[in-house]
């Protein structure tokens, strides 16, 4: 099974359903629709609304975030998976780099997965390297470190993917180089196996992903599908990833 997954970060208001009317309509009319899952994380504003408008359609309605705490608290602005559950999201992303460079550390993250999980979200993990980190060589033990702080065999790995999201390339139009990139996602899957077991969870690339890169991509089987972020704002630009993705 393949995965995109687009990411709206801060963008649309109710009416931007037509967004998804359209790339829905695709999905459920795709010849190749059973190979892979269409899931939409937009602004915890649309989340109810989406998932209402999306019950009995393919296209599945996911959160960009959670808070740590489980269920209520007195932390202003703050909404937890509890809540993001009783709306109707199947999903949720944690550990965004956006949310990283916030102040998401790994103990945060930690409790943001657990959370989730136990409220019966599944979680789309993201992890990645800034520039330098990257320049010095030290991609590999900076996932390394992400991955093993935050997660272990304890957790359900049915509801867990996992997001390579190279900071360097998110929403530059750089990505990586493809051997690069099939050693990377190799390692990580390496890595999963060494915590989860022999089905361990899927890697999916992000950063930059457009209807024309994808076939770059594409090359690589290991890689179980794509978060995506600029692209997913357009119907056409994501209908056409998908399209490009299977020719
Ligand atoms: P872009 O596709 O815009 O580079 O964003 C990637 C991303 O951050 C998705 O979460």
């Amino acid at each position: 099974m393949k995965y995109f997954i687009g990411n709206w970060k801060m963008f649309g208001v109710p009416k931007s359903v037509n967004i998804l009317n359209k790339i829905n309509y695709f999905y459920t009319k795709d010849k190749n629709g059973k190979k892979y899952k269409v899931i939409i994380t937009p602004p915890y504003t649309l989340i109810e609304n989406f998932s209402k408008i999306f019950k009995n359609k393919k296209i599945l309605i996911g959160a960009q975030n959670c808070f740590q705490k489980d269920r209520y608290s007195s932390d202003t602005g703050a909404v937890s998976s509890y809540m993001i559950k009783n709306v109707g999201a199947k999903y949720t992303l944690i550990g965004h780099s956006d949310n990283r460079a916030e102040g998401d550390n790994d103990k945060i993250l930690k409790e943001k997965v657990k959370s989730a999980l136990k409220n019966n979200l599944k979680i789309v993990f993201c992890i990645g390297e800034n520039k330098l980190e990257k320049k010095k060589k030290k991609t590999l033990i900076i996932l390394k470190k992400q991955i093993s702080k935050v997660l272990d065999k304890k957790l359900d790995k049915n509801n867990i993917i996992i997001a390579y999201e190279p900071i360097w390339s998110i929403g530059t139009g750089e990505i990586p180089n493809p051997r690069e990139l099939q050693r990377t996602i190799g390692y990580i899957k390496k890595l999963l196996k060494t915590i989860f077991g022999k089905k361990a969870p899927p890697v999916l690339y992000g950063g930059s992903v457009d209807a024309n890169n994808v076939y770059i991509f594409k090359q690589n089987k290991e890689i179980d599908g794509f978060l995506i972020g600029g692209a997913s704002k357009s119907s056409k630009k994501f209908i056409d990833i998908i399209k490009n993705y299977y020719r």
